[in-house]
């Protein structure tokens, strides 16, 4: 039987790849920093990501799928405290292990538009890790999503929260005019997806792993809105004041809602691309199905983090 490692087996998508893994008969063994912090009911075995010795964690792996990475960074306290320069650094340190481990093929979560050249981290940093794979040597394939959504609204942290806004204020907001694209993908599409790759040969492969349909950032509020029955206009605001106003309903519910790079980064049209997507579940059926319960309770990106 062969053998897959797989960063945040115990977090979201790590945890549909690893399912996913198991249904196609691999043996599945988990890198996590959150054992005992979150639920391992399919009892994976579980190795230490980051690990304090030089001990090789991916000895015996056939693949490394990898996930590892954080939102936005935080300094808060405990699991929480995380910040995209450590995932950068811990996720080489990786790399270097898959390759000193004989591993056959890393499969490595990435984002739309990784860009070496950008001032926002977020896409910065996933650029210097696709490079520093691409440079190790190790056949891999690189995904790229832009959001994803499923199972349940509360795992689908953005979209969840822009229903529950339309649901508790009196209206809502785009950054500018809303123009920029939103092209998210199902979970399990994005799980499904990743094995295919663990499965696949090839140097060098890089997926756009995006979903079937396309949203403006002011179509998807509309989208939303009509399939919760819901009535608000949609206001075109100054980033500034956008990001404000986020700050003030982060303080309200105890969150950090959308950092100012998030605006950035959604403004500049980075989370989407041109072309067919991958996906076969479409959000627009999703919402219709989860529209009674999506937004109806806030989705904490720090308590998931906790
Ligand atoms: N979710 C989305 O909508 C979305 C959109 C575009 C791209 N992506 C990409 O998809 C990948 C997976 O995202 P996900 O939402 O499935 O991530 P996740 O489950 O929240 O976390 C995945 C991994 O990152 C580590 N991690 C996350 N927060 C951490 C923290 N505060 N401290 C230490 N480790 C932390 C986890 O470590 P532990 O195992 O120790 O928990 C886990 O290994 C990422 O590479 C992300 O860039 C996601």
């Amino acid at each position: 039987m062969k053998t897959i490692a797989i960063t945040g087996v115990l977090g979201y998508s790590g945890r549909y790849i690893a399912a996913e893994a198991k249904r196609r008969g691999w043996r599945v063994v988990g890198l996590t920093n959150s054992a005992g912090r979150l639920p391992n009911e399919a009892g994976y075995e579980l190795r230490p990501m980051p690990w304090s010795t030089q001990e090789d964690v991916l000895a015996g792996m056939d693949v490394l799928v990898n996930t590892y990475w954080v939102r936005f960074s935080y300094s808060g306290a405990g699991h929480a405290a995380f910040s995209h320069d450590e995932a950068v650094q811990n996720t080489k340190r990786l790399f270097d292990a898959a390759k000193r481990a004989g591993v056959k093929r890393v499969v490595h979560t990435s984002i739309t538009h990784p860009d070496a050249a950008s001032e926002l981290p977020y896409f910065r940093g996933k650029a210097e890790l696709e490079a520093a794979l691409a440079a190790s040597g190790i056949p891999h394939s690189i995904l790229r999503p832009a959001i994803l959504f499923g199972d349940t609204p509360a795992e689908s942290i953005l979209i969840n929260n822009m229903a529950w806004s339309l649901r508790h204020l009196p209206a809502v907001a785009t950054f500018g005019r809303g123009q920029y694209r939103m092209q998210p993908i199902h979970v399990q599409d994005y799980a499904e997806l990743a094995m295919d790759e663990a499965e696949s040969a090839g140097l060098h492969r890089v997926v756009a792993a995006v979903g079937v349909e396309v949203y403006t950032f002011r179509d998807m509020w509309k989208q939303l809105a009509r399939s919760m029955k819901l009535w608000r206009p949609v206001l075109p605001v100054p980033a500034g004041v956008g990001y404000l106003a986020a700050r003030v309903l982060g303080a309200l519910v105890g969150d950090v809602v959308l950092t100012r790079d998030e605006i950035a980064g959604l403004s500049q049209d980075r989370l989407a691309v041109t072309g067919a997507g991958v996906g076969k579940r479409r959000l627009s059926d999703w919402v219709q199905r989860h529209a009674s319960t999506l937004g109806r309770q806030y989705a904490s990106e720090l308590a998931r983090r906790k």
